[in-house]
């Protein structure tokens, strides 16, 4: 006998993020993304296609993606013709035939357009592709990569990526990853091929296309550290990363060792007021390139993203403190450990310099995702933590941390408990005052 046909029910259009409720979907899980990508600058139009492995965790009858604008050609699942249903942006899937709860399958979407990117949520910046005509790369935090693939949009679904990119012949491209061989000669371009083989958040993927120098910066360990500096940041890029090895070495005693393949930052000819932690490769603008050594902070925030942020990744976007306070608390370990003021002293220093520090760290709002108060009094949260549990908890806790929840997803509940275990104490109320509570405490001593 033949098992009886599966119905399969329809897959949930979001993860259900307290801030975002429309981002990701439900019903599958992502394994790993290969996207072939033609990029036009002359007419802003990117072609692609995105091969999509996933597993069905429910019996699934239908699911969707996150895409914004764009054209959908053609979509197949398993090889065969899908009908998609596009709800803004959120393109509906039905399979052939319902997949089986544990099942893997492949999706194939053919798409092109001219990506625009979208608010940020914060009014702050409009996140995804981004390109001045010339120049193309990739902002996306928090929801900005589903401006130019096809995506489970949320961090819950980390993935391995393969990306393929087509681009005129004088440009070159950097991404995410390693590259795999050389560019590929075509007629009047060149395809250039990066593979991300660790997992990955969506809005980590960094792809970045212009007039670039490759520097290869030497290795860390297993790590291989190498940038991509626009020719004419190329000498004042090279001065602000110089301190990279020394920085991962830092940080690898913090949090144990470097996590990913390789390491490095592409310095983008705009002044983009703010850098992003892509994975691998963060993203730095003209501006702080041209800091030279004053963009030491900053750049030792980014790499400490690499940990805390990437290999560890927020559970909602709620709990943004968890990326924003632990890569501000590491600028002041570095800053301990190098000679500088004490993580303490940094901490003491912020109080009653900002009046955004009577906003909830644990809770901004979804319109304040990145105010100051989420770096500055996250980082003071953890300050307050390590001298209730003292030094010896605070560094295991910060490992642990690390190393639990390695290539997933946490919450500031997950924080919570692992701080108690660790200590045996009772953390309910300094969570509650540090993270939650409107009004800043204070430091006791
Ligand atoms: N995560 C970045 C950093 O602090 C900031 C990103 C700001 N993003 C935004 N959409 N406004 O390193
Ligand atoms: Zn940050």
């Amino acid at each position: 006998t033949t098992a009886p046909p599966l119905d399969g029910a329809v897959g949930a259009p979001g993860v259900g993020d307290p801030y975002f409720p429309d981002l990701g979907n439900g019903g599958y899980d992502v394994e790993r993304y290969a996207l072939e990508l033609t990029w036009q600058p002359d007419t802003g139009r990117l072609a692609g296609r995105a091969t999509i492995e996933a597993v069905a965790t429910q019996d699934l009858s239908r699911f969707n993606l996150d895409l914004v604008g764009l054209e959908v050609s053609s979509t197949t699942v398993d090889g065969a013709d899908a009908e998609v249903d596009r709800a803004g942006r959120e393109p509906q899937i039905p399979p052939a035939s319902p997949i089986a709860d544990g099942a893997p399958f492949t999706t194939e979407v053919t798409y092109e357009g001219v990506p625009t990117p979208v608010p940020d949520g914060t009014d702050l910046f409009e996140v995804g592709w981004q390109t001045d005509g010339r120049e193309a790369y990739v902002v996306s935090e928090p929801a900005g990569a589903a401006t130019f693939y096809p995506v489970n949009d949320h961090p819950t679904d980390k993935a391995t990526y393969t990306v393929e990119i087509t681009a005129p012949e004088d440009q070159v491209v950097a991404a995410s990853g390693l590259l795999v061989g050389d560019p590929v000669a075509g007629e009047g371009t060149r395809t250039w091929t990066y593979e991300a083989s660790d997992p990955m958040a969506s809005y980590l993927l960094q792809i970045a296309i212009g007039d670039y120098e490759l520097v290869d910066a030497g290795t860390f360990g297993d790590t291989v550290i190498r940038h991509a500096f626009h020719r004419t940041l190329a000498d004042s890029a090279q001065v602000a990363t110089e301190r990279t090895a020394e920085m991962i070495d830092v940080l690898d005693d913090v949090y144990g060792p470097y996590p990913f393949e390789a390491y490095g930052v592409v310095a983008v000819d705009e002044p983009l007021g703010f850098a992003l932690e892509t994975q691998t490769l963060t993203i730095i603008g003209s501006d702080i390139a041209r800091w030279g050594r004053r963009a030491d902070d900053i750049l030792l925030h980014e790499l400490a993203h690499q940990w805390v942020g990437n290999l560890v990744s927020p559970a909602t976007w709620k709990d943004i403190w968890l990326n924003e306070g632990f890569a501000t608390y590491s600028e002041w370990l570095w800053s301990e450990r190098t000679g500088g003021d004490s993580a303490a002293e940094r901490a003491r220093a912020l109080v009653g310099t900002s009046a955004d520090l009577d906003v909830p760290p644990g809770d901004p709002g979804t319109g304040e995702l990145f105010i100051t108060s989420v770096y500055w009094r996250g980082g003071m949260a953890l300050q307050a933590l390590r001298e209730e549990i003292g030094d010896d908890a605070f560094f295991t806790l910060l490992r642990r941390w690390v190393d639990d929840h390695r290539d997933s997803t946490a919450s500031t509940e997950d924080l919570v408990a692992l701080a108690e275990e660790i200590s045996g104490q009772e953390l309910d109320e300094l969570f509650d005052a540090w993270v939650y509570a409107p009004e800043l405490p204070s430091f006791d001593r």
